[in-house]
C-alpha cells in the first residue's frame, strides 16, 4: 500500500455487501481492512440512539412508519436484514443478532471487543427535528466509553459529522475535543473561502459536488482543513478523487477502494 494514502471508511458500515448498519456488514468492514466505519444515528421515541440511515423504516427494515415513533423494543422485533440481495445468501454465517437492529452503544461494545483501531464516523441525522436531544445523548455516551477526551493510544476514535452547522456547534460546546466534519452538498460562501463553522476540522463533500468542483480539496487544504468525501463507489469516481488527495474517502465498498489504491 502506497504511504499517505487516503483513509477509507465503510459507509453505513459497507452497504454494499451486505445490509447496511447491521453488526455483520461492520465486522466484515473492519476485516476487508476497512480504517474506519461511517455511522447515522437517529433517535428511538424512548430516547435510544440506533443506527439507521432513514427516517422511516420501510426501505430497510420489515417495519412501516417513522424510526422515531417507536421504541427501542418495538425495533428490536424488526427484520434489519432480508430487504438485501445478499442477505438470503449469508444468513446461514450469522448470528441471528447480526440481521437486527444496531443500537450505538451495541456498535461501540463491538468495536473495542474486536479490538483493532478503528476510526468511527458519526452522523447525526436531523438535528432540527430532535433539538439538541441526539448531540446530548450523544456525546453522553461518548463520555460512558471514554471517547469524548479522545486519547491517542485508544483503538477507538470518534468523530462526529453533519450537514447541519447546528449539530456542530452543540458538539462543540458539548465535547470540544471531539473532532468534527461539515458535511457539504453544496459550498456556502464562507466554505469557498477555507472556513469551517464551529471549530470542524473536516470538510465532507459529497462526490456529487466533487465532480463539478474537484479544485475544493486544494484550496481546502490550503486553509488548513482536512476533507473526507462521500460516498465513492464508481472507479471514474475514485479515479478523480484519489487524484485531488483526499484525506479520507468513504464508499459502500471498502474493499474495493482498498484495492484500487493498492495500485496507485
Ligand atoms: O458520509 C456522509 C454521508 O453518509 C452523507 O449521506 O445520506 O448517506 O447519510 P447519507
Ligand atoms: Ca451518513
Amino acid at each position: 500500500m502506497a504511504s499517505g494514502r487516503p483513509l477509507v471508511f465503510a459507509h453505513r458500515g459497507g452497504a454494499d455487501a451486505l445490509p447496511e448498519h447491521t453488526l455483520a456488514a461492520y465486522l466484515r468492514a473492519l476485516d476487508e481492512g476497512a480504517d474506519g466505519v461511517e455511522c447515522d444515528v437517529r433517535l428511538t421515541r424512548d430516547g435510544h440512539l440506533v443506527c439507521v440511515h432513514d427516517r422511516r423504516l420501510n426501505r430497510t427494515s420489515n417495519g412501516t412508519g417513522l424510526v422515531s415513533g417507536k421504541t427501542l423494543a418495538e425495533l428490536e422485533e424488526l427484520d434489519f436484514a432480508s430487504w438485501h440481495p445478499a442477505a438470503a445468501a449469508a444468513a446461514d454465517e450469522w448470528p441471528e443478532e447480526h440481521a437486527r437492529l444496531l443500537t450505538l452503544e451495541r456498535l461501540l461494545d463491538a468495536l473495542r471487543e474486536h479490538g483493532r483501531p478503528v476510526r468511527v464516523l458519526i452522523e447525526t441525522k436531523h438535528p432540527s427535528r430532535y433539538g439538541a436531544e441526539v448531540e446530548r445523548r450523544l456525546v453522553a455516551m461518548l463520555r460512558r466509553y471514554g471517547l469524548a477526551e479522545p486519547k491517542p493510544d485508544d483503538p477507538i476514535q470518534v468523530t462526529v459529522m453533519s450537514f447541519a452547522a447546528l449539530a456542530l456547534r452543540r458538539v462543540r460546546k458539548l465535547a470540544p475535543a471531539v473532532p468534527t466534519v461539515y458535511l457539504l452538498e453544496i459550498v456556502p460562501p464562507g466554505v469557498g473561502r477555507g472556513r469551517l463553522p464551529f471549530g470542524a476540522r473536516i470538510a465532507g463533500p459529497g462526490i456529487a459536488l466533487l465532480r463539478s468542483r474537484p479544485q475544493l480539496v486544494s484550496a481546502l487544504r490550503a486553509a488548513g482543513h482536512q476533507t473526507y468525501v462521500w460516498t465513492v463507489n464508481e472507479e471514474a469516481d475514485l479515479d478523480l478523487v484519489v487524484a485531488q488527495r483526499p484525506d479520507g474517502i468513504i464508499s459502500d465498498r471498502p474493499k474495493f477502494v482498498l484495492e484500487r489504491l493498492e495500485k496507485v
